[in-house]
């Protein structure tokens, strides 16, 4: 079995807010490096194995070129052409997987599945998305905010919509940054109190009462991957719950709107929100790689001193 000395980053709980602060302060510097074009190479012969059981564009994006910008390799695997599809223990590809490179990021369904990979890992593991988390997402929209607005604590984040795993991140989030977040998800598609330990939320029943003076507006799409056969369902139920230009108009004048995409218009948020001003879509993706590659080098560095 893996080492519990390991320090993996399998949901935004696993770091404390000094660790948090250390990777921002870290992400700041990389973005800085990769925009004058400095080559930085801190991880040469390192190897970032990714292991995909769900679709994606940023997140395989974002590592695969962030781990080449660090001067290692990344390796791409999904369920189709690994053995994963072919019945073998996660528990297993976790051991044969974390003997052949230094790092892992893996992309899955249940969060007890990454869980268990980690256990057998002798590399730290990485987060990519699980049915319950998306905490690299979560970490680049709170980058996001304080480029645009400066520190998040104290500010108030509706979130609108389905209870899903940027929910519970944001949750998280909440709880080590010391904000708060209005919550507004219909009727049969209620948080999960066994994901929830703050008390750093208020729930509504109206998605426009939760947007009330809130700084961040937030979004995310209605059906997430792997509860599709839902799709019809949830269309009828989260009528109502479109972010538009009304809904914005009960936030903050300098309120942000976020959304991780990718975004459906015209079902969770309207293209006058999404394309218009407020939006900062566009930055949340790009710092996908900045945050990710900051986290990447404090997980095989550590706290290092570079500028
Ligand atoms: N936001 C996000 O994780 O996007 P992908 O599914 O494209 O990776
Ligand atoms: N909640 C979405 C996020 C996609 C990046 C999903 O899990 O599909």
């Amino acid at each position: 079995p893996g080492s519990k000395a390991i320090k993996h980053f399998l949901q935004f709980s696993d770091f404390s807010l000094d660790e948090f602060e250390y990777v921002i302060e870290r992400a700041k510097v990389i973005k800085r490096k990769f925009k004058a074009y400095e080559v930085y190479h801190p991880l040469v012969d390192r190897t970032l194995v990714m292991v995909f059981e769900k679709s994606s564009t940023r997140t395989r994006l974002s590592f695969e070129a962030g781990m080449h910008q660090l001067g290692g390799a990344a390796i791409y695997l999904n369920t189709r052409d690994s053995q994963l599809g072919r019945g073998e223990p996660v528990e297993d590809a976790g051991q044969v997987m974390s003997r052949m490179c230094d790092i892992i990021m893996v992309r899955t369904f249940g969060q007890e599945i990454i869980e268990r990979f980690a256990a057998n890992s002798r590399v730290p593991v990485i987060n990519g998305l699980t049915n319950e988390h998306h905490p690299c997402q979560v970490l680049a929209d709170i980058f996001t905010f304080y480029e645009h607005r400066g520190p998040i604590a104290g500010k108030t984040v509706a979130w609108i919509g389905d209870a899903n795993n940027m929910l519970y991140s944001w949750l998280q989030a909440a709880e080590v940054f010391g904000f708060h977040l209005n919550v507004s998800t219909p009727k049969g598609y209620d948080i999960d109190p066994s994901l929830v330990s703050t008390q750093r939320y208020t729930f509504f029943d109206n998605p426009s009462d939760a947007c009330e003076g809130a700084h961040l507006v937030n979004t995310d799409v209605w059906t997430s991957m792997g509860y599709e056969k839902e799709n019809a369902e949830r269309l009828k139920a989260f009528d109502g719950f479109i972010v538009d230009a009304a809904k914005m108009g009960r936030a903050s004048p300098d309120a942000v709107f976020m959304h991780c995409l990718p975004a459906h218009r015209g079902e969770e948020v309207a293209a006058e929100v999404i394309d218009g001003p407020q939006s900062v879509v566009w930055d949340e993706a790009e710092n996908r790689l900045h945050v990710q590659k900051a986290l990447i080098e404090y997980l095989l560095l550590g706290k290092i001193q570079d500028n």
